[in-house]
């Protein structure tokens, strides 16, 4: 089952008489509860195409279809609480609160929306992800690969439909990024979560189910969903 896609979907980036095709019309489809990884060389598009697929960006032509609807129909508003309660990013650069402890950076999505948290999912990812002992700690007094665990909670706080993750092990050695790697493949398998990975590193992207390849902001080779 579809749980979305992307129809003629191109972003342009105009400057002065050039016009750069950051994406090109691209068309593809993500399967509920799937491992997608996108590669490509740097420039390809990658984190364009992720953008416009998780709603942090505005296409120049074409749609992203989530649950019946073309997200870039949404009044702004709405689709910020949309991304909100469904999608999570992580991003290379973790991007968390410098002033506020491990547990508040998790909890942030949670109060942004006014809700109560789940105690029983954040348990849940928080031993998944092996941050108890971090909680109480500022990020400057974090290793990366921990900060990009605390990350990947605040990402899951809203148990989001799809997690899309921009080079989420880029900043990592080896060890730690490989961690990373095996924990985001865990939210996929055990919490059903749609994982949707950006890398230019193939021993990373041959861990997922289907791997689509940019080049110059097209999709040079898709090789489908792969069967285990
Ligand atoms: N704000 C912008 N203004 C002009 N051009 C841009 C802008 N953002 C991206 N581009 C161009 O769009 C193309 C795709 O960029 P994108 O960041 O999606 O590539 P990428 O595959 O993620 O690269 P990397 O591996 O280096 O992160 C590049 O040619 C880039 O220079
Ligand atoms: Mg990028």
């Amino acid at each position: 089952m579809e749980i979305i896609r992307s129809e003629s979907l191109s972003k342009v980036y105009r400057t002065g008489e050039n016009k750069v095709y950051a994406l090109n019309n691209v068309s593809l489809s993500i399967e509920q509860g799937s491992f997608t990884a996108i590669t490509g060389p740097s420039g390809s598009g990658k984190s364009t195409l992720l953008h416009l697929l998780s709603g942090l960006d505005h296409p120049t032509d074409g749609k992203v279809i989530y649950q019946d609807a073309d997200l870039y129909k949404y009044k702004d508003n709405q689709l910020a609480v949309l991304r909100r309660r469904r999608f999570g990013f992580v991003f290379q650069s973790y991007n968390l609160v410098r002033e506020l402890t491990g547990w508040e950076n998790i909890l942030l999505p949670v109060m942004l929306d006014n809700r109560k948290a789940d105690e029983e999912h954040l348990n849940r990812i928080i031993d998944l992800l092996g941050i108890r002992d971090r909680l109480s700690h500022l990020p400057g007094a974090m290793s990366g690969g921990q900060q990009q665990r605390i990350s990947i909670a605040r990402a899951l706080a809203n148990k989001p439909a799809i997690l899309f993750a921009d080079e989420p092990t880029g900043n990592l050695d080896g060890k730690s990024g490989r961690e990373v790697l095996t924990l985001l493949r865990q939210v996929n398998r055990e919490l059903g979560i749609t994982l949707v990975l950006v890398t230019h590193d193939l021993n990373v992207a041959e861990q997922a189910d289907r791997i689509i390849q940019l080049e110059d902001g097209k999709i040079a080779r898709d090789s489908g969903v792969m069967q285990a």
